[in-house]
């Protein structure tokens, strides 16, 4: 039987941190004069935080010099660390720390394979850092989803072929990041969004022992 990988996306997948980044970049937004919407912190998932930015004052159509360019970068992540400061267990997405240790007594390999800088700190937070054989973050790539590379290294690190790794994404650029690494996507979240994923379950309760049996098989 072929060796089979897991790998994790962090933010919308693992944990609830979507909501921490919108409000970073609303306090910017408004300090900048201009508002923020939760609708278009959906073009936020899963993009790094240096396109986030780009596209935050394109919203508010401001030009900025490099100076302030990276003056926000760094307020902005300033704020979101003072609210995943205060991050425990109990933000934890449903059923996630199940699945894991699922896989844990298979002896499946695990991989984190995000576009957050802040990957690290947060898995240590909730406690799940030591169900990680490999941690793929923002420090570790040169190009964003929906680019493959992130999830082509944490492949590697596993030493698991591309096309036996299984991807769980909330965001539409991982799930292309996926299928373009050749690997098998599941979108968890909304299924019209993430239409392109070869599965879809609106959180992880949904996926049943049955379907990760098979995934295994
Ligand atoms: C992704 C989030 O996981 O990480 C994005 O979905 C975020 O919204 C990106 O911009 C980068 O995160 P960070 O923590 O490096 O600013
Ligand atoms: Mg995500």
């Amino acid at each position: 039987m072929q060796k089979v990988g897991f790998i994790f996306d962090l933010d919308g997948v693992i944990v609830d941190t979507a909501k921490y980044h919108y409000l970073a970049w609303k306090k910017l937004a408004n300090e900048l004069g201009f508002e923020f919407t939760e609708e278009q912190n959906e073009l936020f998932k899963g993009v790094s935080r240096k396109r986030c930015l780009e596209i935050l004052l394109e919203i508010g159509n401001i030009s900025a010099t490099q100076n302030q360019f990276d003056t926000w970068m760094v307020d902005k992540n300033i704020d979101y660390l003072a609210y995943i400061e205060e991050m425990d267990a109990s933000e934890i997405l449903p059923d996630v720390p199940q699945v894991l240790e699922y896989l844990k007594k298979k002896n499946i390999p695990i991989a984190l394979g995000s576009a957050s800088k802040n990957a690290k700190p947060i898995l240590e937070k909730v406690g799940l850092l030591p169900y990680f054989d490999s941690i793929v973050d923002g420090n570790s790539v040169t190009k964003a989803k929906p680019d493959p590379e992130v999830f082509l290294i944490a492949a590697k690190n596993l030493g698991v072929e591309p096309n036996n790794c299984v991807v769980f994404e909330d965001a539409v650029a991982g799930i292309q990041a996926a299928n373009a690494a050749d690997m098998l996507s599941i979108g968890i979240g909304d299924s019209a969004i993430l239409f392109e994923a070869k599965h879809n379950f609106k959180d992880f309760t949904e996926m049943d022992a049955a379907f990760l049996e098979a995934l295994l098989a």
